[in-house]
């Protein structure tokens, strides 16, 4: 029988190729290619899976994929308990997909990942396979009894690996673990689960600690067409992938959206520990946020918020794929579509603050209306009559007693 694998390359993915394929399974891995800066080389990895026992080993070419989801997060300002852009969640749901799409092609109707049984991950893989290919089973090694009797632990797995002379990469002291795509990097686990251990535990990859960046504020210019950042820092960028790149490099360099810190809510119900890096999805997210704010009235902001924050959870809780999310996606794109305009910001030791704006056609400031000293479009008198409207209401909920007064 034939399981296809989700492979990263690390100790996990070859210790399961390998038990699997001694099972008399065939293994076909697949190995997203996401961006993820830590393996430069997938086809490295797919060679060393075959060599851990896989009959096939594909890479699969998602960046452009996984940097459209991240642009819809940033046009959504998706970001988990007010900070985590879902970099890794995102990922999953593309990658689902990409092996699906393969999977249906070569007729495998068994989708195997290494997510363990404690976190969000599992939750994702399996939700969005389910959602997607309702037919596809899901096998979770580190869900089964076989496997958990056999192994503990990463010990295990590299005394397994040296066993069988699997060429795992040599096992280096990590401590703490990472995951990684084009859209950012999650860092957790080991060292970092104690609450003791500062955040500037972790050597950021994506570009510096803010404490660390450059004294002088560098101006940023973005400019966005229908929501599509389309030059970033005077850079044309034709693709989100290309944005994005920009995008992490400048943000990196001033220690934008590096090292963010967040005690978060897993969906398993317990609370986990993250450092996260993503300074492209910050300045991104921050230069459309400074847009948003003129086009949005106080009434439709208030929607598209809550749209936002349901939306970031069910990205995260691996609920991407589904109806409620689709309905959200239709409002966010709907406003991405009034989206154009240039957004100057300045990237300052982690900060992005707004410098100015131009040629924002749907723009509902003007200038006229704002200005405290022209009265052509505000007549004063006006005010008069509606601010005493306004203030009946006030005064019956004073004299009914509903407010406290002044003693
Ligand atoms: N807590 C983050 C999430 O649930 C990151 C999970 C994966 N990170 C990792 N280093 N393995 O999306
Ligand atoms: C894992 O446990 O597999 C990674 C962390 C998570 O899914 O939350």
């Amino acid at each position: 029988r034939t399981v296809a694998f989700l492979a990263s390359g690390g100790l996990d993915s070859c210790t399961i190729t390998h038990w699997l394929a001694s099972h008399g399974v065939r293994v076909v891995c697949y190995t997203a290619d996401l961006g993820q800066g830590d393996e430069p080389d997938l086809g490295a990895v797919a060679e060393r899976m075959r060599a851990c026992g896989a009959a096939e080993a594909h890479v699969l070419p998602l960046v452009d994929e996984v940097a459209e989801a991240g642009l819809g997060a940033v046009q959504a300002q998706a970001r988990y308990e007010g900070g985590y852009w879902n970099t890794t969640p995102l990922a999953r749901y593309v990658t689902v997909r990409g092996a699906l799409r393969a999977m249906a092609k070569a007729g495998i109707t068994v989708l195997s990942h290494g997510a363990t049984g404690r976190g969000n991950d599992q939750v994702r893989f399996q939700l969005a396979t389910n959602m997607l290919a309702p037919s596809v089973e899901v096998y979770a090694p580190w869900r089964d009894g076989e496997f958990l009797a056999r192994f503990g632990g990463r010990e295990e797995m590299i005394e397994y690996c040296l066993a069988h002379e699997l060429p795992i990469k040599p096992p280096g002291q990590a401590k703490y673990s990472t995951d990684a795509n084009l859209l950012g990097l999650t860092h957790e686990a080991g060292e970092l689960e104690r609450l003791t251990t500062p955040a500037s535990f972790v050597t950021p990859e994506m570009g510096v600690r803010p404490t660390e960046a450059p004294e002088e504020p560098e101006a940023v210019r973005v400019v966005f067409d229908a929501g599509r950042p389309v030059e970033v820092g005077g850079r044309p960028t034709g693709s989100a992938q290309a944005a994005l790149r920009v995008a992490n490099e400048i943000g990196g360099r001033h220690g934008v959206g590096i090292g963010l810190h967040l005690v978060e809510n897993r969906f398993v119900g317990v609370k986990s520990r993250g450092v996260y890096e993503a300074p492209g999805m910050e300045l991104l997210g921050q230069a459309y946020a400074f847009l948003l704010q003129l086009l949005l009235d106080r009434r439709a902001r208030r929607l598209f918020d809550t749209v936002s924050a349901y939306l970031a959870e069910q990205i995260y809780q691996g609920y991407g794929e589904d109806l409620g999310s689709s309905l959200a996606r239709g409002v966010v794109a709907e406003v991405a579509a009034l989206a154009s305009g240039t957004i100057e910001v300045a990237c300052y030791k982690g900060g992005v603050s707004f410098l100015g704006a131009s040629d924002v056609p749907r723009s509902l400031y003007a200038e006229e209306a704002a200005s405290m000293s022209r009265s052509e479009a505000f007549d004063h008198h006006d005010s008069e009559g509606f601010l005493r409207v306004l203030g009946v209401g006030a005064k019956v909920a004073s004299r009914a007693g509903q407010v406290p007064g002044v003693a």
